[in-house]
């Protein structure tokens, strides 16, 4: 009979996977929640509901997603030292990672000009925002639970040997010299 393989995992692991998925799940509810926050400023007349309107708003934002954001960042970034991520999948998820981490900024972008006199979020705008946090947030967790075989070598071959990335940079761009102080 074949026994499964025993896969130790420790205490701080455990403990990491806890907070980074904690932090996943605020940084990607306030994402989603966002744009609807947004898009609520068009039905607004009064200084009073504006104003509380920005302040919820700001409050998503400011004291809720991004310190999740930076949350799930530090323990993921923990989480490298501890888990076996040399894998292609690994670093598809870190693509994405970077694309949601700049449409952080996109939704921070939007706060700074949406209540000023003449700031507006319109419905495409409400439709486009959401869409892409969802699509990219839904990308993420399937990478990351799926862990897909990906070859590299299809794409880019040696890309993963020590230098492979080197070799790869070269053959793109020529030879590239680095200045010696
Ligand atoms: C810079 C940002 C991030 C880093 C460095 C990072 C890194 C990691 C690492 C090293 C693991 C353990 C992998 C393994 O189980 O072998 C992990 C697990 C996980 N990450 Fe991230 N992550 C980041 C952001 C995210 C984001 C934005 C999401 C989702 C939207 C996410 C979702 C998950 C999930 C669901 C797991 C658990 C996977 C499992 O236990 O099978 N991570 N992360």
């Amino acid at each position: 009979m074949v026994e499964p393989e025993i896969e130790r995992t420790s205490a701080v692991t455990t403990f990491l996977k806890f907070v980074h998925l904690g932090a996943i799940a605020l940084w990607s509810g306030g994402l989603i929640a966002l744009p609807f926050l947004f898009w609520q400023r068009r039905a607004l007349e009064s200084d009073l509901d504006l104003e509380r309107l920005h302040r919820v708003t700001r409050l998503v934002y400011v004291e809720l997603t991004s310190p999740a954001a930076f949350v799930a960042i530090g323990s993921g970034t923990a989480l490298i030292f501890l888990q076996a991520t040399f894998a292609e999948w690994f670093s598809l998820k870190m693509v994405l990672v970077g694309i949601m981490s700049m449409l952080h900024v996109v939704a921070g972008l939007v706060l700074m000009q949406l209540f000023l006199p003449k700031g507006k979020f319109n419905y495409l705008s409400y439709v486009a925002l959401m869409g892409a946090y969802v699509v990219v947030i839904a990308a993420i967790l399937w990478i990351v639970l799926a862990k897909p075989q990906i070859d590299s070598n299809q794409i880019a071959a040696n890309l993963f040997e020590p230098g492979g990335l080197g070799r790869w940079v070269r053959q793109f761009f020529g030879e590239i010299r680095m200045p010696t102080p």
